[in-house]
């Protein structure tokens, strides 16, 4: 038996409609915030992921050669894509540009709950405005979103530039490495590599800095960092709205465009994969043949979301099954019409089955059973069958759809 490719997922009727169900939640709240909709191509240039992140992020993707000799890749994530696309086709627009995604990435990773080979994030980039509202802006629109999905989580907020000021004598080779033990919280590794280049000194204030949750705290432990005060600003900002996070100066986030602001979410109810969001300000555009902009966003992993929420709920809608004779089955089709015309699932039989094996389908697939036999058809009602009560009534058509109508969602 042919099998899934390892690291993907099928997803059942019940998860699919689980699944969009949050999804239009997290877009509702980006609509509110006037964040518009954008898509890119699932595959892109190599180049657009190794230009900024090295030959090195080339063994966590799935890359490939078309039959042109053109190297590709499938997108691991999509902030890159998005300003690729950003400098292709809306650089002149107004600023600040306020985009959305919601899509399918693909990472060459171990597979385990809640970490994938394809997976969907939805983000956001926020593109042109390089000011502590910009960066503040971000971080309550992730709080609205996560909170629209119905997670209960952790958000912590930090700022690269304390940590750039505490290791801001090193090479930028050994900055990027101390950047990577900090991500990973990883302390001993920390404490080899500074002692390598005989920086032993400095895993006091990283760890100091890691530690800390207060803002003053943090600078002076970091020193005087240029981007003070617009650290204190967005500080103000989020306090003043009311978003719930800590302060945390040890995220370093794993991929290595971020330039300021930095910020991250946990579920409180996962394990090892608890990271349901990550993002900050970033600066690509240059990078890839354009202006110097300034943008921020972030990306929701929406399969850890899924598993933070649980078990997907059996279907919501009302289900008619449309039983009936040979005589009634012309009549069952405006009926079925007449039904689906009101928003309401209907099925009708396709397998030939008689009348009894009929009600007893839709007694396992549905919630009313409209009866159309040869008096149905000749009288133009239709009887109604409630299959949880059991309670069954001839009824006009239209009383009919009104009363399942009236059933709502179970
Ligand atoms: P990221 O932290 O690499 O950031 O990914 C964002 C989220 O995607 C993670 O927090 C995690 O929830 C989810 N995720 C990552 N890898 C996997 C996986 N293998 N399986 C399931 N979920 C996964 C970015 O991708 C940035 N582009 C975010 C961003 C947008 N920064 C600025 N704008």
């Amino acid at each position: 038996m042919l099998q899934k490719p390892r690291g993907t997922r099928d997803f059942l009727p019940d998860e699919m409609e689980a699944r969009r169900a949050v999804e239009w939640r997290l877009r509702e709240v980006a609509r509110r915030w006037g964040y518009r909709e954008v898509c890119t191509p699932e595959f892109e240039d190599l180049e657009l992921f190794t230009m900024r992140s090295g030959e090195g992020i080339i063994e966590e993707m799935y890359v490939f050669e078309d039959k042109g000799g053109r190297k590709l890749a499938l997108r691991p994530e999509i902030t890159a894509a998005v300003i690729r696309m950003y400098i292709n086709e809306a650089k002149v627009a107004p600023k600040p540009l306020r985009w959305c995604y919601f899509a399918d990435c693909f990472r060459y990773e171990r597979p385990q709950k809640g970490r994938y080979r394809q997976f969907w994030q939805f983000g956001v980039e926020l593109i042109g405005a390089d000011t502590a509202a910009a960066d503040a802006e971000t971080i309550m629109l992730a709080s609205d979103m996560l909170n629209a999905t119905g997670v209960t989580y952790d958000l912590k907020v930090g700022h690269l530039s304390f940590m750039k000021n505490l290791v801001k004598d090193l090479e930028p080779a050994m900055q990027r490495r101390v950047r990577a033990h900090l991500d990973k919280k990883d302390f001993d590794g920390l404490k080899v590599t500074l002692e390598s280049v005989n920086k032993a000194d400095l895993l006091t204030s990283l760890t100091a800095l890691v530690e800390t949750r207060n803002l003053a705290e943090a600078f002076e432990i970091a020193g005087t960092i240029p981007e003070k005060e617009r650290v204190e600003q967005m500080v103000e900002s989020l306090d003043a709205s009311g978003v719930k996070y800590s302060l945390n100066f040890g995220i370093a986030r794993g991929l290595d465009y971020y330039t300021g602001m930095v910020f991250e979410g946990f579920a409180q109810n996962l394990g090892a994969e608890n990271q349901i969001l990550g993002g900050g300000a970033y600066r690509l555009a240059q990078l890839f043949g354009g202006d110097d902009v300034a943008s921020c966003g972030f990306a929701i992993g929406f399969d850890r979301v899924m598993v933070s929420l649980g078990d997907a709920p059996a279907r919501k809608d009302t289900v008619v099954g449309l039983v009936c004779t040979p005589e009634g089955r012309k009549r069952a089709l405006e009926v079925g019409r007449a039904f689906r015309d009101a928003g309401i699932r209907t099925e009708m039989d396709l397998m030939e089955r008689g009348f009894g094996a009929q009600l007893a389908h839709a007694a396992k697939s549905a919630d009313f059973a409209v009866v159309i036999g040869k008096r149905e058809a000749e009288s133009g009602e239709v009887t109604l069958k409630n299959l949880k009560t059991g309670e069954q009534k001839t009824v006009s058509l239209d009383e009919a759809v009104a009363g399942v109508g009236a059933n709502g969602s179970r």
